[in-house]
């Protein structure tokens, strides 16, 4: 029976207690993590969000009764014990924050029994994620993860208290709206009283935000729930949540200068990490021509080489075919990995067809300056060299080239970069290497749309010095957007927005929408521009992410208190599910399997 707690009142958490406290009288409260009998003394290490402390129980010390309840204690009870804090008279447990202590009980009562948990609460959980996120709530208890929670929740305050200093106004915008222009699948929610109709959760509060510095609120900040259906990764959830912000007569300096500041405290405070101003800078194209990627990892060198002129003219048809159809040749070297098995390299090949190639061509220079390849055959021994010499190839090395359109070859390598240097342990853990990507199209041509698409968002301003491309070559177009990149990961985004209507609604028009169907959608934002709107740019960091890299989990599961799984079910709640008849007749909604 659960026992009241009735006239007793916490005085510390568990972890909070020291050497400082020895002799004081306290009261604890928290779960069983374990309870050892030793027949006239029972050992109980007490468990709260701070961490664990050890209580001893001897019956002279606490009486028959309160001894007997300590010795029906079993792990999960929830307990509150009163006693005294005493240095250990044994040798202190240095794995343990309170390791000098322990706690001699006079009183204890228990306030909840609990069943058997299906897995132990402990760090570093061998079980089953499927089985940790059925029953989430038991998860949450385990240190590892009350450290990413309380530390998030740390990283918000961090970043409210440095928005509301720098002058930013934190604002709520809907959720309950309608679709924007982020370019996922929207999730949409019925409504009742407009039968038919649908509102859209935001996959950010973008439009809001610009309407709120159209209305004279200058800086604005929310911590923002954002929902995009779309395929789930390690680093993408349907429901995240956003730092988002805007600044009114600003330009994108300003953004990135107040932004670095906002990291380099936050790091500070999370995980007291220094990071030193201004953060490095690269254009999008520099990042794709090094990297392969517009979010590069540069914690690790093995940088991508263009030898298209050098292989323009060689007898490789893959390779000269490539560059016929405007395309490129590529290579990056695998330092001292000649000794590569087989099939090492042939699961590699398979890896770079998974990120579109057609192939992956690869040379190895044996430790006798010999080549060993697969396409050796097609080239003379000159251009083979030369090719060598241009990848800084040297005994020992592998090379890896890809030949394709430009998007493909950069996808391709910029994997298997990252590939590469986790198999050849590359990567140093400790770095944080945050970086600014700059300079990025504004437009994305889609095969399957067969049509520009805007690479951030409608919204975004294009360079001036690019604008009289808009008509004659609107692939080449650079926007003014930056992205924020952390350890190969995009924690951040965002841009300088479009304030006048000829270049929005030029905009518009590249992008194939009709000026009525640009109303359609956007109206009530640019009619808002049409009564005085301030030049503004913003930005949002995906929290999650940030959390995510800071404590160096391995997905952003592991920062989110009741994450769902990749096919965006809940395993706890069983979320989503089917819903009563009533509720489906009230919305006038009626389902219709599709078939098989
Ligand atoms: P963007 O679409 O780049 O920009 O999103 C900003 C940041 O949000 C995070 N993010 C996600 N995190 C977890 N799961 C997801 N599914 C997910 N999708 C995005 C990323 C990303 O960098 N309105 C603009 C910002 C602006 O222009 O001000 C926007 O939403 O870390
Ligand atoms: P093949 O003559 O098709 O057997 O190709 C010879 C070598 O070139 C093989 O190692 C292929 O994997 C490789 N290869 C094929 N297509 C490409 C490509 N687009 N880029 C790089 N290598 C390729």
């Amino acid at each position: 029976m659960n026992e009241s707690m009735k006239g007793l009142k916490r005085t510390h958490r568990c972890a909070e207690l020291s050497a400082a406290n020895a002799g004081e009288s306290v009261t604890v409260m928290g779960w069983v993590q374990k309870q050892r009998n030793k027949g006239g003394i029972i050992f109980v290490d007490l468990r709260d969000r701070s961490g664990l402390l050890q209580i001893i129980f001897e019956e002279e010390e606490c009486g028959a009764e309160n001894f007997a309840k300590a010795e029906k204690l079993r792990s999960e009870f929830v307990a509150a014990i009163v006693g005294t804090v005493e240095k250990r008279a044994g040798e202190a447990n240095t794995n343990l924050a309170t390791g000098e202590i322990e706690v001699r009980a006079k009183q204890i009562r228990i306030l909840s029994e609990a069943q058997t948990p299906p897995f132990p609460i402990e760090e570093d959980s061998k079980t089953k994620e499927e089985l940790r996120l059925k029953y989430r709530y038991l998860d949450l208890r385990r240190p590892d993860l009350q450290k990413n929670i309380i530390l998030r929740s740390k990283i918000a305050t961090s970043i409210r208290a440095f928005l509301a200093e720098e002058g930013f106004l934190e604002i709520e915008t809907p959720m309950l709206t309608k679709s924007t222009p982020e370019g996922a699948r929207d999730y949409l929610v019925p409504s009742r009283v407009h039968p038919g109709t649908f509102y859209a959760l935001p996959q950010s509060p973008q439009l809001f935000k610009q309407l709120l510095m159209c209305s004279g609120y200058d800086r604005y900040f929310q911590l923002a729930k954002c929902f995009r259906d779309e395929d789930l990764r390690a680093d993408r959830q349907p429901e995240f949540t956003q730092v988002d912000m805007e600044l009114s007569f600003v330009d994108a300096e300003d953004v990135m200068e107040v932004n670095e500041r906002l990291i380099q405290k936050v790091c500070k405070e999370a995980i007291g990490l220094e990071v030193s101003l201004p953060l490095p800078r690269i254009t999008w194209k520099e990042a794709m021509n090094r990297f392969g990627s517009d979010k590069p990892d540069t914690r690790f060198g093995m940088e991508l080489t263009d030898v298209s002129e050098i292989v323009s003219g060689c007898g490789f048809g893959v390779f000269t075919s490539a560059l016929e159809n405007g395309g490129s040749v590529r290579g990056i070297n695998a330092k001292g990995q000649a000794e590569m098995p087989r099939k090492k390299i042939d699961a590699l090949v398979d890896f770079a067809k998974g990120y579109g190639a057609k192939g992956l061509a690869y040379l190895s220079v044996q430790p006798d300056g010999s080549y060993k390849s697969s396409f050796a055959k097609f080239m003379t021994e000159e251009e083979l060299h030369a090719l060598v010499a241009a990848m800084g190839g040297e005994k020992g090395d592998l090379l890896f080239f890809a030949a394709d359109k430009n998007k493909i070859v950069w996808n391709v390598l910029g994997a298997l970069r990252i590939e590469l240097a986790k198999q050849m342990d590359l990567i140093d853990n400790d770095k944080f290497n945050f970086l600014w990507v700059t300079e990025f199209p504004l437009l994305e041509y889609s095969e399957e749309e067969e049509r520009f698409v805007a690479m951030h968002h409608p919204f975004t301003m294009p360079m001036e010095e690019d604008l009289k491309l808009l008509d004659t070559d609107p692939g080449a177009v650079r926007a003014k957007a930056y992205d924020i990149v952390l350890n190969g990961v995009e924690l951040g985004g965002g841009s300088v927005r479009i304030f006048q209507s000829d270049v929005q609604e030029k905009m518009f028009e590249v992008l194939g929408f009709s000026k009525e169907s640009a109303y359609e959608r956007f109206g009530f934002l640019l009619n808002a521009f049409k009564y005085g709107v301030p030049p503004h740019a913003g930005l949002a960091y995906g929290l999650d992410r940030l959390v995510m890299l800071l404590v160096k989990a391995e997905s952003i599961r592991e920062v989110i208190a009741f994450p769902k799984v990749k096919d965006a079910s809940c395993l706890m709640t069983d979320a989503p599910n089917v819903v009563d008849q009533v509720q489906l007749d009230e919305l006038q909604i009626s389902i219709n399997p599709a078939e098989e």
